[in-house]
């Protein structure tokens, strides 16, 4: 069997992300691999009070920054209590967003320095990243048409288009930049057509 694998699953609102996540849950169950699911910001309980205050209305007006280092905050409690030691323990773990979405959010949507993302993610992770990230990609107003059909907006949800093409354009450079790790999935056609890219690719990378 190879090293336990690290996967992050990324994407704008409303391209799939839950089903997905769920497709590929469900060929890593098959495949007997041991991993464990896991979510940012969340993942720990320290992490999911922190995306209470980062998603909800309580604390609705933080400073870009604040946004920055509590993303940050989840993250290092999460990678110490919940990622690196499954990974020790040979676990794969499966994460529905990471440190790409940071890039892409705060880095993209919100305008903030990368050069400070980069730094902070040295400090917090050395040299942890996903061995493989799916980033399922469609156009803005199809994943708007998707989200709508579901609960109220969260602080995110409520951005404009003009953000949401940031963070999509933002991941779109990161997957060029890094296309070894970072697969494109396009998200825009039928649940199935999606499912059947994400097939291969994780064929690819697990020999299945
Ligand atoms: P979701 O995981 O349910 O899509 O919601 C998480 C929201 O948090 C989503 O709008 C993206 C946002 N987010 C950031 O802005 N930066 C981050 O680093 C992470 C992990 C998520």
């Amino acid at each position: 069997m190879t090293k336990a694998m690290f996967i992050s699953l990324e994407g704008t609102e409303g391209v799939g992300k839950t089903s997905n996540m769920e497709f590929i849950n469900t060929i890593l169950k098959n495949r007997g691999i041991d991993f464990i699911e896991t979510r940012e910001p969340g993942g720990t309980p320290l992490g999911e009070a922190l995306r209470a205050m980062l998603l909800g209305e309580d604390f609705k007006g933080m400073s870009d920054d604040t946004e920055l280092m509590l993303m940050f905050a989840s993250r290092a409690e999460h990678v110490a209590q919940v990622i690196k030691p499954a990974l020790e323990k040979g676990q794969w773990v499966l994460c529905d967003r990471f440190t790409d979405a940071t890039y892409a959010y705060q880095g993209g949507g919100r305008h903030l320095d990368m050069q400070r993302i980069q730094g902070l993610e040295n400090w917090v992770l050395g040299d942890l990243k996903p061995d493989l990230t799916i980033l399922l990609d469609a156009p803005i107003e199809v994943g708007r048409a998707r989200a709508g059909r579901r609960s109220a907006p969260d602080r995110f949800e409520q951005e404009r288009d003009t953000f949401f093409n940031r963070v999509k354009e933002t991941y779109l450079a990161r997957a060029k930049a890094e296309p070894e790790r970072i697969k494109v999935v396009d998200a825009s056609g039928d649940l199935q057509s999606v499912q059947q890219q994400i097939q291969r690719i994780l064929s690819h990378y697990m020999q299945l």
